[in-house]
């Protein structure tokens, strides 16, 4: 069986291209292969764990391109260039329109840092979600893995975990405990998930 071929969008610190990176190591991604990072921004840490990992990077500015459309068929040129079969968003923040997520029907995954549907669509991402969970007084949060369609984090669960919001959290404090408890863990059994279902014999 050949390996399910997964190109990791990344924005930031890249802690979870670096679960999925620590699972492949270890043999419990098993069924797919990390053979892309893709970067939204050239300052990404996420890039320098690519590159310690001998793992090809490419760094695709949305600002580049006069047009969403533009910028979502370069994106497209580049997994195809790279015979990419799954993608996974682990802390993407670049928008993504209908025009790339229908052409990848149950291709696309998502980690996102809360139990959706609290804390999701427009406009939570990052910290941001932290900060409302704790706003909001919630006593339980969480993550979530799910396929991404065109509705901002609307499309079908796969995973989700419970974390614990405790006395005293600051939005840091929760983020690094939702990170360690769920997001670290979830991320790479559902990439071994959906690698083993795309797998081609
Ligand atoms: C993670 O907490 C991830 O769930 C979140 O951004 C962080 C990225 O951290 N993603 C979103 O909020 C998507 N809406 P990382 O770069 O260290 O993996």
């Amino acid at each position: 069986m050949l390996k399910t071929k997964i190109a990791v969008f990344v924005s930031g610190g890249g802690t979870n291209l670096q679960a999925l990176i620590d699972a492949q190591k270890a043999g419990t991604l098993k069924s797919g292969e990390i053979t892309l990072v893709l970067a939204s921004n050239d300052t990404a840490y996420a890039l320098t764990r690519a590159e310690q990992n001998q793992i090809p990077s490419v760094v695709v500015k949305r600002k580049e391109f006069a047009t969403q459309l533009e910028y979502e068929e370069q994106l497209k040129a580049v997994l195809t260039e790279h015979n990419i079969d799954l993608i996974i968003l682990a802390g993407f923040m670049s928008i993504l329109s209908e025009n790339f997520t229908a052409a990848y029907p149950k291709r696309i995954i998502n980690i996102h840092p809360s139990l959706i549907p609290s804390f999701c669509g427009k406009g939570y991402y990052g910290l941001k979600v932290h900060e409302a969970a704790l706003a909001y007084g919630v006593k339980v949060t969480g993550a979530t893995v799910h396929y991404v369609n065109e509705i901002p984090d609307g499309g079908e669960i796969l995973l989700q975990k419970a974390v614990a919001v405790e006395e005293g959290d600051t939005p840091e404090i929760l983020q690094r405990r939702v990170m360690e408890q769920a997001e670290w863990i979830l991320l790479p059994q559902a990439a071994e998930m959906v690698s083993q279902q795309l797998q081609k014999g």
